[in-house]
């Protein structure tokens, strides 16, 4: 039976990381999948995470079944984190009402967010069409393949593949119809590292509107962008403007929980009934794919957003990962510039997140891989957050090496 199965290659970024663990040389730097690591090169735990371990494993706990939607009161946290105070104060429902209505669930990660919002887009919403950045994180092609909705592509970035071309952006839109999808990266665009203003998401959330599509905001680095509160801008500034979206967060990365699945799905809707429903259709298609969600992630993120030291604590402890990161950021530009001084990096400045769009082609790519040890996508992407003084000068020097 299993005889014409044909072999599947290697997923483009987990594929890496078992080529990387392989690797004998002692000076090889993983700068391809999006994982934050510290000056010494691990990803460590966060200390507002060893905290609420600690509390969580001196309370009575039982391993019993989570509901479909996940903790109760963990919704209502994630909708206040995504939505602010005016919109979303907190609360124990996981469904909401003030100035719009809201309803989220928790879910193993932003990966199973984005397939959940996606079986709705097809099954419930009517969607036919959804539209991607013609750059976007490679398992996003995947997931909304695996739903069979068409996939269309948005233009992004300029000729130099470096900036935003948010005209381009907005012209190839043109062609998108009513109810089309439109996935949207909120804040530290994956793979680029680039961003739109806070003008051109006001111009973009007008087309949204008079073109009646539907949003798909992805949510992976809240925090990795100016601060958990600006990040959320592109999500607050449409949904107050009456617009109705699936937002799908990820705490992998600013909780550093990876390894432990945790996100939501959060509908913005017209209507309380709206919210309502839709969080049974949310809670129909968990319980037809993995039934309910893992405990362990969820229960860290409710303890710490869910009292006042430790919920300050974590947005102190992120801030220092956003500010290592920008500061790698100069200091890779000062380098490549030493060394290329006729070169152009200031882009990489400009970047968010953990990111960077190095302009890195295939072949760059695969020859830094062989030569240098030194692993980036094929895309060309290359994570900051994998840069550390010890590596830094070696990676540069290799880039520019490859590059000539
Ligand atoms: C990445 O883009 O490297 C991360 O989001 C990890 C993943 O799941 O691909």
């Amino acid at each position: 039976m299993f005889e014409t199965t044909p072999l599947n290659p290697p997923d483009a970024i987990f594929g890496l990381i078992e080529e990387f663990k392989k690797d004998p040389r002692k000076d090889k730097v993983n700068l391809s999948v999006g994982v934050y690591q510290d000056e010494a090169g691990t990803t460590p735990i966060m200390k507002c995470v060893g905290n609420a371990e600690k509390v969580l494993l001196e309370q009575a706990g039982s391993k019993s079944y989570l509901p479909i939607d996940g903790i109760p009161g963990y919704n209502g946290l994630i909708g206040n984190l995504i939505l602010g105070d005016e919109l979303c104060p907190v609360s124990t429902q996981p469904v909401r009402s003030t100035s719009i209505h809201s309803a989220t669930a928790q879910t193993p990660g932003g990966t199973a967010a984005l397939r959940v919002a996606g079986d709705l887009m097809k099954q419930n919403l009517g969607s036919k069409t959804i539209w991607m950045s013609n750059l976007t994180w490679a398992n996003h092609t995947q997931i909304y393949s695996a739903v069979e909705l068409e996939i269309k592509n948005y233009d992004y970035l300029d000729d130099r593949g470096t900036g935003l071309d948010f005209g381009k952006m907005m012209s190839s839109l043109d062609s998108a119809q009513p109810g089309d999808a439109l996935l949207l990266h909120t804040v530290c665009h994956n793979p680029t590292g680039v961003d739109l203003g806070r003008e051109q998401w006001q111009q973009l959330t007008e087309l949204i509107l008079d073109k009646a599509l539907f949003p798909i905001f992805d949510f992976a680095y809240q925090g990795f962008g100016d601060d958990i509160e600006s990040d959320a801008f592109p999500i607050r500034n449409f949904c107050t403007q009456g617009g109705e979206a699936f937002i799908c967060n990820s705490f992998s990365k600013n909780f550093g929980l990876y390894a432990e699945r945790v996100g939501g799905i959060t509908a913005v809707t017209s209507s309380a009934d709206s919210a309502k429903a839709i969080l049974s259709q949310i809670k129909r298609v968990i319980r037809a794919s993995y039934s309910n969600p893992p405990l362990h992630g969820a229960a860290i993120v409710n303890k710490v957003l869910g009292d006042q030291t430790m919920r300050s604590d974590w947005v102190t402890e992120l801030a220092s990962m956003r500010d290592r990161i920008k500061q790698l950021r100069s200091e890779f530009v000062r380098l490549v510039n030493s060394i290329i001084p006729d070169g152009d990096y200031e882009y990489v400045n400009h970047q968010r997140g953990m990111f960077s769009y190095s302009g890195l082609s295939r072949d760059q790519a695969e020859r830094l891989k062989s030569e240098y040890g030194i692993y980036a996508l094929r895309s060309g992407r290359i994570n900051i957050a994998g840069l550390n003084s010890s590596n830094i000068k070696r990676v540069c020097t290799a880039i520019a090496e490859v590059m000539k």
